[in-house]
């Protein structure tokens, strides 16, 4: 579809399958130039707003109070009471005054500081999970690459023995990809994933907390701030959250970003040559691949957003992937630059809820490109990959290719 040839009526971009082809940008293009805060039909018979300029997305971000994350969770249906009400006692899923001392307990774990003193361990894994695709030639680069990183990362700095780590990365796929009939699964079985995967988290906290060790869990159960103490059912739902949020969103930073690559001979000869340039290069990766499409927020009041008016209760949804495309922030936005120097990408979100892993992403993504690059001389696809099935979720689930080893 040509973007001169959309009107309003035309335009979805609720249904998954219109995200199986990658990122609508004709239609996110529409939107930023006629209708930068649209009401959207939804299937339950509402609607909601689609907001998909840059400067208003970060707006919504950043007014915590006018947009809660608290009252409606952040995706963009409607959750039944029970379990809505498990989403709140989530990170994302909090207002403040609840937000602030959890994430505080939870970010001096996840410092630059502390990062760089986690890189030798990352480092390991990211050798390990690569060496073990070397003597594959024709593989599915999801499978056999970038699904293992994420995992065995957060569960090695949990320190989760490792026979429990395939166990874990199950839990987590099924809760992120449940519109996809190839991945996801039930609502009931989604629940459930989430239930074990919790009540796994909250045995792990108090085993540990008798232990009296001196482990990430233990350090955690043990900090107070402002007042809060950490518990065990806080760790359980903050052990669903550290595993289930980074598990399928930097496996898709680095499958989408190897796809990219792959397209662009040329860039890959250049990172490969030169690995300094992988830190600007990852960003970009995250501004064109975009790992998560949106989020959602509730607006507790009436109020104006880019001429607007939004009422009490209305879902709001900031649209990430629209967001990293907009003409206005972005030079050149339809070119995927990997030495663009002004970059400031949605993909991590912005204000109160800013991803709390994205430091730890991005050194994930660009330890497994040191190491891809050190193990392999050529990577081609060996067929189309395959979309995840999502309005959600931005990343392939199959890439089928031929490596080479060195
Ligand atoms: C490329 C990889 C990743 C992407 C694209 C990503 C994206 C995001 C986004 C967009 C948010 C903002 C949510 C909001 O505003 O409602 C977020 C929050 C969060 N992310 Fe990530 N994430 C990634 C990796 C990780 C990793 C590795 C971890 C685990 C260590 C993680 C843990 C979290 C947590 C706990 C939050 C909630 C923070 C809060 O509400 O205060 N993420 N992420």
């Amino acid at each position: 579809m040509n973007n001169s040839t959309l009107t309003a009526d035309s335009i979805d971009v609720y249904n998954p399958d219109n995200y199986l082809q990658g990122i609508p940008h004709q239609q996110f293009a529409w939107l930023r130039e006629n209708a930068p805060v649209f009401w959207h039909k939804h299937p339950d018979g509402g609607g909601y707003w689609v907001v998909s300029k840059h400067a208003d997305v970060m707006q919504v971000a950043r007014d915590h109070k006018t947009f809660s994350a608290q009252k409606g969770f952040v995706m963009v249906d409607d959750l039944p009471p029970d379990i809505l009400e498990r989403t709140q006692s989530q990170l994302l899923g909090m207002d403040p005054p609840d937000h602030g001392p959890i994430r505080r307990a939870v970010i001096t774990h996840f410092t630059r500081g502390m990062l760089a003193a986690l890189e030798p361990k990352v480092h390991n894994i990211a050798r390990s999970v690569v060496e073990s695709a070397r003597d594959k030639t024709e593989t599915d680069f999801i499978e056999s690459l970038a699904c293992e990183l994420p995992t065995a990362v957060i569960c090695s700095i949990l320190d989760i023995p490792q026979d429990m780590w395939t166990q874990i990365r199950h839990w987590s796929d099924k809760q992120t990809a449940g519109s996809d009939p190839d991945l996801g699964g039930s609502d009931e079985e989604i629940q459930q994933a989430s239930i074990d995967m919790g009540t796994y988290g909250f045995e792990l906290a108090v085993e540990r907390k008798a232990s009296g060790g001196d482990d990430l869990i233990c350090q955690l159960l043990e900090s107070e701030v402002d007042g809060h103490t950490v518990s065990e059912v806080d760790f359980a739902s903050l052990f669903v959250q550290l595993t289930v949020a980074g598990n399928e969103t930097t496996r898709g930073l680095i499958s989408s970003g190897m796809y990219e690559l792959v397209q662009r001979p040329e860039l890959y000869a250049e990172l490969e040559s030169t690995p300094a340039g992988l830190p600007t290069a990852i960003e970009e990766m995250l501004r064109w691949t975009c790992p998560l499409h949106y989020f959602r927020r509730t607006a507790t009041c009436d109020t104006e957003l880019a001429g607007c008016t939004i009422r009490e209760g209305d879902r709001v949804v900031m649209m990430y992937s629209s967001a990293n495309f907009d003409e206005d922030e972005f030079d050149n936005a339809m070119t995927f630059d990997i030495k663009r120097q002004h970059n400031p990408h949605m993909a991590f979100g912005y204000g109160i809820h800013l991803c709390l892993g994205a430091n730890l992403a991005r050194m994930e993504a660009r330890l497994f490109f040191e190491e891809f690059f050190k193990n392999f001389s050529r990577i081609e696809l060996n067929g189309e990959p395959s979309r995840i099935r999502s309005n959600n979720i931005n990343g392939y689930k199959k890439m089928p290719v031929i490596l080479t080893s060195r």
